[in-house]
């Protein structure tokens, strides 16, 4: 156990918040252990995966960090391979392992920062597709009732960047372990935004999983940020569904509106709403709006939590103004 632990290096906004009590565990009985004992037995305990989906707006007074690892296939059919990764196992790490064993299904999701159970916690997702499209199931602990629960993939009640960890079981689950389905024969998924015009320009004529996987590293590190060099989490905010009605009145008073159809209405491309607010490229200090992506906040070196708050408020408001759209923040705030 560590006190006044900084957590600069532990978050990918690189907030320097402290946190009063700091401990890692890399199995349940250690986190059961760890749950026992003061300070960590208490409600305001923050669970710490990869860091990078949360900004730290005040300094936590205990934190532990979840370190389980370990990838092992655990069955297989004449289709599919079923993998389990310990939730501490580095994201992109697991998809290049799975990757190397030619089993398909997250080469889409290449690159995206953080841990193996935080994909489903937010159910990640990255041109075209989502952790729900191959979760097979997870295994978390209740902190109240001190016991594992299975959750099937209906169980996590996945949406767009949702699941019943950030919504009903907000804070009571701990996700020790997540169990994917891969499969052997690829079914291919890159209609998704640029990803065809990548592999054109990589020259690559008959695409496979490998060559998918560079291509979408490839478009991530033309347009986001790497957290090692300018803090920040991925897109801040959801980007935002409206009915049909609603887009219709927007794209007459707004031609050039990006958006995608879905369900009952459209997908707004919020990174172009507060594009055209004129923030893409803002700076305050070291608070800032990424140049390339204007849904990306970043920390250009010591940014407070507080700054990158702040600045997320007054991104909401503009776009409430000129759009009459509330944006919902996609980062956790603590
Ligand atoms: N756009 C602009 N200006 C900007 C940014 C975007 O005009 O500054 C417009 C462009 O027309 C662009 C479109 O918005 O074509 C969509 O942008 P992009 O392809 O970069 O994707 P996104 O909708 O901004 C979402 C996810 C990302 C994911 C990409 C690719 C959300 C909140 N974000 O971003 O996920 O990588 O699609 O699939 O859904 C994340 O969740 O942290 C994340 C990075």
């Amino acid at each position: 156990m560590q006190t006044d632990f900084s957590l600069k290096h532990y978050n990918t906004f690189g907030i320097d918040a402290r946190a009063g009590h700091y401990a890692r565990f890399s199995t349940t009985e250690e986190l059961m252990e760890l749950l026992e004992v003061k300070p960590f037995d208490g409600k305001d305990t923050i669970l710490l995966g990869g860091g990078s989906n949360i900004l730290f707006t005040k300094d936590p007074s205990a934190v532990l960090k979840n370190e389980v690892t370990g990838i092992e296939k655990t069955a297989e059919d004449a289709d599919h391979v079923y993998v389990r990764a310990g939730a501490g196992e580095n994201w992109h790490g697991l998809v290049t392992y799975c990757i190397d064993h030619d089993w398909a299904g997250i080469e889409n999701l290449s690159l995206i920062p953080g841990s193996a159970g935080a994909g489903p916690m937010q159910n990640i997702g990255a041109y075209g597709v989502e952790i729900k499209d191959v979760f097979h199931s997870l295994e978390a602990f209740h902190l109240g009732d001190k016991a594992m629960v299975t959750f099937s993939n209906a169980d996590c009640a996945f949406g767009y960047r949702e699941s019943v960890f950030k919504n009903k079981y907000k804070g009571q689950f701990v996700i020790v372990n997540v169990t994917l389905r891969l499969n052997k024969i690829p079914s291919y998924n890159i209609s998704y935004g640029a990803i065809e015009k990548e592999l054109e320009a990589m020259g690559a004529t008959q695409p496979d999983i490998h060559l998918i996987s560079r291509a979408v590293i490839n478009i991530r590190s033309s347009k986001l940020p790497d957290p090692q060099k300018i803090g920040n989490a991925g897109s801040f905010f959801k980007n935002p569904e409206v009915s049909a009605e609603e887009y219709a009145r927007l794209e007459k008073d707004f031609p050039g509106l990006v958006a995608y159809p879905v369900n009952r209405g459209f997908k707004l491309a919020a990174g172009w709403l507060i594009e055209q607010c004129g923030w893409k490229g803002y700076r305050d200090g070291d608070a800032g709006v990424h140049a390339k992506q204007a849904l990306v906040l970043v920390n250009y070196g010591n940014a407070s939590g507080q700054d990158i708050y702040r600045l997320s408020e007054k991104i909401l408001q503009s776009v409430q103004e000129k759009f009459g759209i509330s944006l919902q923040r996609e980062v956790n705030i603590v």
